[in-house]
């Protein structure tokens, strides 16, 4: 899907939904996250007024996320707790800023890249989501069809917004990608084996 090299593996679906309330709490610390992440990179980026305005507008929708995730917890009697360990999003920036860079591109091509692969593996998450949830749990099975539309968009923005960073040399933006996304793989497919697998990126 997207850009994703490797799919989610068949496990995952079912120890999500045995325990939907956990993955709940994770979901709304990732939107909490990815809007922090929105806004941190536009204060760093104050001379581009577009990419400043872009990302805010996403910063705000992400922020509308949380807020229907916490809401969904509250109607569930979940307490929304402190942010789990978020090994993925740890292991991702820390294995792409050690992936050797093109040299020809800005810094901040690869943390877009990093965003777009995050929104990218929530999308196809919360597609498994949307066919597990079918039957079962309408109202928050459509929730998630609306979000797998919303991360799709936003995997899209940060991918333009790369390609816009690095004065339109598509080529190059999207051979770095490639190269991210199997890094990105890696990350997922050595999660397949934790402990602990009930988060969106678990
Ligand atoms: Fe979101
Ligand atoms: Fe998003």
């Amino acid at each position: 899907m997207l850009c994703l090299r490797v799919p989610t593996d068949a496990a995952w679906i079912d120890e999500a939904t045995r325990d939907l309330a956990r993955v709940l709490v994770d979901h709304a610390h990732c939107e909490m996250k990815a809007a922090s992440n929105a806004l941190s990179l536009a204060a760093r980026h104050p001379d581009d007024l577009a990419l400043v305005v872009t990302l805010t507008d996403l910063a705000r929708e992400e922020i509308d996320h949380f807020q229907r995730v916490v809401a969904e917890l509250a109607r569930r009697g979940v307490k929304l707790g402190p942010p789990p360990v978020d090994e993925y999003a740890a292991e991702l920036r820390r294995a792409c800023a050690q992936s050797a860079r093109d040299a020809a591109l800005p810094a901040l091509v690869d943390r877009l890249l990093v965003a777009a692969l995050i929104e990218a593996r929530s999308c196809e998450r919360f597609k498994l989501l949307v066919g597990a949830l079918e039957g079962r749990d309408r109202e928050l099975g459509a929730f998630y069809d609306e979000l797998f539309a919303a991360e799709a968009r936003h995997y899209r923005t940060f991918r333009d917004l790369a390609v816009r960073v690095a004065s339109g040399d598509e080529t190059r933006v999207e051979a770095r990608l490639a190269e991210l996304a199997i890094v990105e793989g890696r990350i997922v497919e050595a999660l397949a084996h934790g402990a602990s697998r009930a988060m969106i990126h678990g």
